[in-house]
């Protein structure tokens, strides 16, 4: 299927960016937050991006999960020197004709070797480059954000992104926008939580997912394929989609599975559907337990603290150790405890996310829902199945 077109919601981020809304702080950087798979990137890719792009905007994307072995903070100067490239390419070459080491753009100079590459300017400079060759705003959309401070470069980059948007923009005047998007809103927080963090002060927004337009054009698109079928019954639609946390992937397979020809379904296809979200959430369950319950004592009882602390966990205080000596049935060293978070940011998947500074969080942000639904059914912690040996701390 063709990405659903979410026009309205990214009319609204650029009226916002621009500093055009009412209310809001958009204009100080756009921090949007959603699970996993609910469609951030198409979102920013395919709709947010090229509204800013008709509104005049010059729009600069990274996703800084394209590359993990790569570092965060080279990845953000170098998608800014490929934006540089096409707008000092005349200059450039005009100068490298005239036989000129150096060009002046906008009150820089250039060294015009390096042109296209950030190493010789500050991202500041870069930003400002940019925006003074192109004669436009410029958008800076960073995806997967929170990656930035996994490294020290990445968090430098951060800061430097705070600095040039306080030069670049004035009251009423927005000259750089800045976007961030995460699936983890505890770790987004970590860039705007604490008077050190580079944007304190501004707001995680929850990015909402896709809604009932979506489930519209789906109905839509069921019912003029399949004319036998009308009228699909949209609210079992959505319920199902909510069934699939959001995620239009996972929806979409199911949908068209239970509509195939194979399926041979008697009856209708919602309530198939329906099961196959069922089935969907009940198997995210089941993998999230068999992981849980294949670490060792002391891991679970560090991981259980995680999910029961969120943004607020502290892996050596006193409580947190007393609280692991409870869960695993013995005293817990802190470098018994540094072992165990990290092997489980080791792990494959990882389930532990660290912060350059040392902060800890859970990599998988659905794992809070599992943890809060169980807690209400009074299912936690879960229990390892009848002839299931433990693993033991070493
Ligand atoms: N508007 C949409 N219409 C239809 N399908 C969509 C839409 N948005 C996302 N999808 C589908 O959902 C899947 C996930 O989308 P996307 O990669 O944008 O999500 P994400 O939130 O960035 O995921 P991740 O957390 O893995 O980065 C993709 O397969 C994509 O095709
Ligand atoms: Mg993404």
């Amino acid at each position: 299927m063709i990405a659903f077109k979410r026009t309205a919601l990214a009319r609204e981020l650029v009226a916002a960016l621009r500093g055009e809304a009412l209310l809001g702080d958009a204009h100080n950087g756009l921090f949007l937050a959603a699970p996993r798979r609910t469609g951030k990137s198409t979102f920013l890719q395919g709709d947010l991006g090229p509204a800013l792009e008709a509104a005049g905007v010059l729009v600069v994307y990274v996703d800084l999960w394209a590359d993990t072995r790569r570092d965060p903070g080279a990845l953000i100067a170098e998608a800014i020197g490929r934006a540089l490239q096409p707008q000092l390419g005349i200059v450039a070459r005009a100068a490298k004709q005239a036989g000129l080491e150096k060009v002046k753009v906008g009150g820089l100079e250039v060294d015009t070797s390096k042109i296209g590459k950030v190493d010789g300017l500050t991202l500041t400079e870069a930003l400002r480059l940019l925006h003074e060759t192109s004669k436009k705003p410029v958008a800076l959309i960073i995806d997967e954000a929170q990656h930035a401070l996994t490294s020290d470069a990445g968090e430098a980059a951060m800061t430097a992104l705070k600095s040039a948007r306080d030069q670049l923009n004035a009251p009423g005047i927005v000259n750089l926008m800045l976007v961030m998007s995460g699936s983890d809103r505890d770790k987004l927080l970590r860039l705007v939580n604490s008077a050190a963090a580079p944007f304190y002060g501004s707001q995680i927004q929850r990015m909402l997912p896709l809604g009932a337009d979506f489930i519209a054009h789906v109905s839509g698109l069921v019912e003029a394929q399949r004319p036998e079928l009308v009228p699909v019954d949209k609210p079992a639609l959505q319920q199902a989609f909510e069934a699939f946390g959001f995620r239009p992937q996972f929806f979409m397979n199911a949908l068209g599975q239970v509509l195939s020809p194979l399926a041979q379904l008697a009856g209708r296809f919602e309530p198939a559907l329906l099961d196959a979200a069922r089935d969907q959430q009940a198997q995210d369950e089941a993998q999230m337990e068999s992981e849980f319950l294949g670490l060792k004592p002391t891991e679970q009882a560090v991981l259980w603290r995680l999910l029961e602390q969120g943004h607020r966990y502290r892996p050596y205080d006193a409580e947190a150790l007393r609280f692991y000596c409870e869960k695993a049935g013995h005293p817990v060293s802190t470098p018994q405890v540094q072992k165990a978070l990290e092997a489980l940011r080791q792990r494959m998947p990882p389930l532990v996310w660290k912060s350059a500074r040392g902060e800890y969080a859970l990599e998988d942000a659905a794992m809070h829902r599992w943890f809060d639904a169980r807690l209400q059914a009074n299912t936690w912690p879960p229990l390892p199945p009848v002839g299931h040996v433990p693993l033991a701390d070493d």
